[in-house]
């Protein structure tokens, strides 16, 4: 069985980066979940699929061409690295992730991610409802203000025009319902280590994480 650890935790929280760096450290595969959510969120706009037309968006979560090849991120063969990346798509994400029905259909998808000798899975769900029996649980946060800084950046450094402001605004409508939906709710597993990087610098938490993985598993 290929070992998996799940490091889970709201937007911004730099899990990404972190989960990639980590993995990169070990040799073992990254599942960057968000982007699922975010795909079908792009790919439901780019189909003029109605937010509320459940079977529809269940349909295409199961036939969508997707691909994840050397960092880049494919849709019907058309690299939407970037596009999935806009605070838009991670809006049409967070509100398509609210439906049962389509997470159900990303399950297997994501489970059959896992490969020897390890994963590192990122996401809300990956320690509480996908990989339940993850050797390693890892909760990743940070404040709401630190998170908005550090996407200020990020998208800043991509061109996109964005305010603070409206930053701080999304972060916590994003946190509400994420934390707040029925199904799969953002919340640490049980047992999972907590770790908040509010003042750390991302070098600083992959150490944290890299010693609490070999702590955990002393024969990685
Ligand atoms: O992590 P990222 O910001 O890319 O995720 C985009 C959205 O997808 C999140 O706001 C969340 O609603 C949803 N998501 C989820 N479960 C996951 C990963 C992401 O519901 N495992």
């Amino acid at each position: 069985m290929p070992h998996v650890v799940t490091i889970d935790g709201p937007s911004g929280s730099g899990k990404g980066t972190v989960a990639s760096r980590v993995a990169a450290r070990l040799g073992w595969r990254n599942l960057d979940s968000g982007a699922l959510y975010r795909l079908v969120g792009l790919a439901a706009e780019r189909a003029g699929i109605a937010p509320d037309d459940v079977p529809a968006l269940q349909r295409l979560a199961r036939n969508m061409d997707a691909v994840f090849r050397d960092g880049h991120v494919f849709l019907d063969n058309i690299d939407v690295t970037d596009a999935i990346r806009t605070e838009q798509a991670g809006n049409a994400a967070s509100r398509i992730a609210a439906i049962p029905q389509v997470r159900d259909e990303l399950l297997a998808w994501q489970r059959g991610y896992a490969r020897e000798p390890g994963l590192i899975a990122e996401g809300r769900d990956m320690g509480t409802v996908v990989f339940p029996d993850a050797e390693v649980k890892i909760f990743l946060t940070a404040s709401p203000r630190e998170r908005a800084e550090r996407r200020y950046k990020q998208l800043k450094e991509k061109g996109f025009n964005v305010t603070m402001e409206s930053l701080l605004g999304e972060i916590a409508e994003r946190d509400k319902r994420d934390t707040e939906r029925a199904v799969a709710p953002l919340k640490p597993a049980v047992g999972a280590f907590i770790l908040d990087s509010s003042g750390m610098d991302v070098d600083e938490v992959v150490e944290r994480v890299l010693a609490h993985v070999r702590e955990r598993l002393p024969a990685v």
